[in-house]
């Protein structure tokens, strides 16, 4: 399995039979080594309503006929544009073909804003993914401040690979992402959400190295993990 950062929250993971993307915001992406039309997905994983995690959904999902799993109300709403949906809520797992997905809680908003029209549309509650495919567990946390039962999620999942929100702002920040890693036990860490927009500037090898035992690793866009 090779999973990939494309910077602010896109990850992608390619498994043996099946190529998954979470929160695929391409367009507008300032980071971004993707193009929305070149992107394959068999599905769309993703943590909330905000445009800069649906992103490209739409247009990705409707030429790949991809499976998009969402949390309910979110996925109501793009069923309603046409999507072939997955809905589910925090606490609940799944298994598909792909693998286990399980929703987290996170601590944010969740909402799609129509720019044309002013209009802001509730998505429900926000969630952190947890993704096991191939005997690894990876923890995508969404946008989320630090809350402290991410201890509990440390303690009931083995969690090889975890991005984790840095940018401050809208989200954790450095210092308290550090505490989430702590609490998450997860054996390698990568920041995301980061230096996409200026309000979000950070550095991620200082937070990397920040955390204990090596466990921190900066993707660059376009850069891999691979795990055999
Ligand atoms: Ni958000
Ligand atoms: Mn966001």
């Amino acid at each position: 399995m090779k999973v990939t950062y494309h910077g602010h929250s896109v990850v992608t993971v390619e498994t043996g039979n099946h190529q998954l993307i979470f929160d695929p915001f391409i367009t507008g992406n300032s980071l971004t080594d993707l193009k929305p039309e070149e992107v394959k997905a068999d599905v769309i994983l993703l943590t909330h309503g905000h445009n800069d995690h649906v992103g490209d959904t739409v247009e990705i999902a409707k030429r790949n006929h991809s499976l998009v799993v969402a949390p309910n109300e979110l996925a109501v709403y793009l069923g309603w544009k046409g999507l072939n949906v997955h809905p589910m809520h925090i606490g609940g797992s799944h298994q598909f073909d792909f693998g286990q997905v399980k929703l987290t809680q996170a601590f944010h908003g969740s909402a799609y804003t129509e720019e044309d029209s002013q209009k802001i549309v509730y998505t429900g509650m926000p969630a952190g993914i947890l993704l096991t495919v191939e005997g690894r567990t990876i923890f995508h946390a969404g946008d989320t401040g630090l809350f402290s039962d991410m201890k509990l999620i440390g303690e009931l999942n083995h969690i090889d690979l975890a991005f984790l929100p840095i940018g401050d702002n809208f989200t954790m920040g450095p210092e308290d992402a550090k505490l989430a890693a702590e609490w998450l036990r997860a054996k390698q860490v990568v920041p995301v959400h980061y230096s996409t927009f200026p309000v979000i500037e950070q550095d991620p090898h200082a937070f990397a190295d920040s955390l204990p035992g090596g466990v921190g690793k900066v993707l660059e866009v376009g850069e891999s993990i691979e795990f055999k």
